[in-house]
């Protein structure tokens, strides 16, 4: 067998995973999903959704994964080699990434033009209308969003292709801790407008009766896509962990970042956003038009600019590296090819899945398929059926067709930690977790109300 690394340190561990689960999620989407569905009450829910259901999840990844030392796919047969079908789980989580890559890539290259126009000092004296007439015209433009794509997606290749330890663990141990500083920075700042307590008022105050089914369900949904689970990614990175390292430790480290960043995000925008009497906005709209307004008005607006545009890129490189790995150890493995040439054939692929994406956003464009442009189609097939079906067969397996002393081998790394809780992990995989990804999926199948 071919020789294969694993992660050189327990901070580059964390800071690999956390690069993987710290990204757009946790930045545009989460403080205003609170916000919107009971505040406090609403983060109350998720950090209990995280801990036990989210963290079962991961540990149950992590465990096929360092078992195994295999790419997602291979993973399956060499845990259950008689039960070859399961192979295919692991096939499911490598499309996904790959369906992911496709739209996130292109986000990532909006960042990258957005990082430009920011050190530019193009959002200085533009009106919202003007703003938005910007954002259109680059979208509709075509060449422009498709070369900023694949500069990204070509950067990913680089750094995957240099490897475990001195391309994927080196550059998350920089970035990732960079991207808390400067998210610690502008919520200090923020500390100085007078938009403060209307911010966290907005997303802290807790309103018990927004809670609902479908709330607890949508946190669900928020928690797997920002934890990065489902599609094969911590079956990936967990074929990388020592022997020796305590899951339980990284996947707590890394759900407790991932609320804090998220919580720490909201903070830092929301403040500036009511300051200038803005209503909060999240996804696209809140970082390409409402937050330039805002950089165009605000005093320091300039810097703030080019460090949240900065922090927006190295949020989705850290992600999207994460997803370039499941196919490049997928490719590499299983076609018996150098890393380098599995990282050029997985970026070539990337580049044409995000070149149709971003040309899909153009207005009019014929890149639909059932009224959904590609860019649409690729973001709701995976969030609302891949990743759940891939997180609901994954802890089926961990719970039920992997042999029970394996399972508890790896989680507990042999004896050596939480020993105590273990019985509690392994009934929440067997029996709690795979109840209610069920029950999420058949809730967005509209099969259930
Ligand atoms: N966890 C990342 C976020 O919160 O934005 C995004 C992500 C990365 C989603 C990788 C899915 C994924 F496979």
């Amino acid at each position: 067998m071919r020789k294969r690394g694993t992660f050189a340190s327990g901070f580059g561990t964390v800071a690999a995973v956390g690069g993987s689960v710290i990204g757009l999620g946790n930045i545009w989407r989460f403080p205003y999903i609170a916000g919107e569905n009971g505040g406090a009450a609403f983060i109350l829910v998720y950090v209990l959704v995280s801990l036990l259901l989210s963290v079962p999840l991961m540990l149950s990844e992590f465990s096929i994964g360092r078992h195994s030392r295999r790419n997602a796919m291979r993973a399956f047969r060499k845990v259950a080699p008689g039960r070859p079908a399961w192979q295919g789980v692991g096939l499911l989580g490598i499309a996904t990434a790959l369906l992911i890559l496709g739209f996130y890539s292109v986000i990532a290259g909006w960042a990258l033009e957005f990082l430009r126009e920011a050190a530019a000092g193009s959002f200085r004296a533009q009106t919202p209308a003007g703003l938005k007439e910007n954002f259109d015209t680059f979208v509709d433009s075509g060449w422009r969003p498709v070369l900023w794509t694949l500069l990204f997606v070509a950067m990913n290749g680089v750094i995957v292709s240099r490897g475990i330890q001195k391309g994927i663990e080196k550059f998350n141990k920089v970035v990732t801790p960079l991207m808390f500083l400067i998210l610690l920075g502008m919520a200090v700042n923020s500390f100085t407008l007078g938009g403060l307590r209307e911010a966290v008022d907005f997303v802290f105050r807790p309103d018990f009766s927004k809670i609902s089914g479908a709330v607890v369900m949508q946190a669900v949904g928020q928690s797997f896509f920002s934890m990065s689970l489902g599609m094969g990614i911590m079956i990936t990175y967990g074929s990388y962990l020592r022997p020796g390292d305590s899951m339980f430790r990284v996947a707590g480290t890394v759900a407790v970042s991932d609320v804090c960043i998220a919580i720490l995000s909201g903070l830092a925008i929301f403040p500036a956003v009511f300051t200038f009497g803005i209503s909060p906005t999240s996804g696209p709209e809140l970082v390409f038009l409402t937050l330039p307004n805002i950089f165009a008005q605000m005093t320091g607006g300039y810097l703030i600019g080019i460090l949240f545009f900065f922090l927006l890129f190295a949020a989705a490189i850290t992600s999207s590296v994460s997803l370039t790995e499941v196919v490049v150890a997928y490719v590499s493995e299983e076609f018996r090819l150098s890393r380098r040439k599995a990282s050029l054939l997985t970026v070539l692929a990337v580049g044409v899945l995000a070149t149709l994406c971003a040309l899909s956003q153009m207005s009019g464009s014929p890149l639909t398929v059932a009224g959904k442009d590609l860019f649409d189609l690729f973001d709701s097939l995976t969030s609302t059926y891949m990743m759940p079906v891939g997180g609901l067969l994954i802890v089926i397996f961990a719970g039920w067709v992997m042999k029970k002393e394996l399972l508890r081998r790896e989680i507990t790394s042999d004896g050596r930690y939480g020993t105590g809780i273990y019985p509690f992990v392994r009934a929440l995989i067997r029996f709690f977790v795979p109840a209610v990804i069920a029950l999420l999926f058949l809730t967005q199948l509209g099969l259930l109300k």
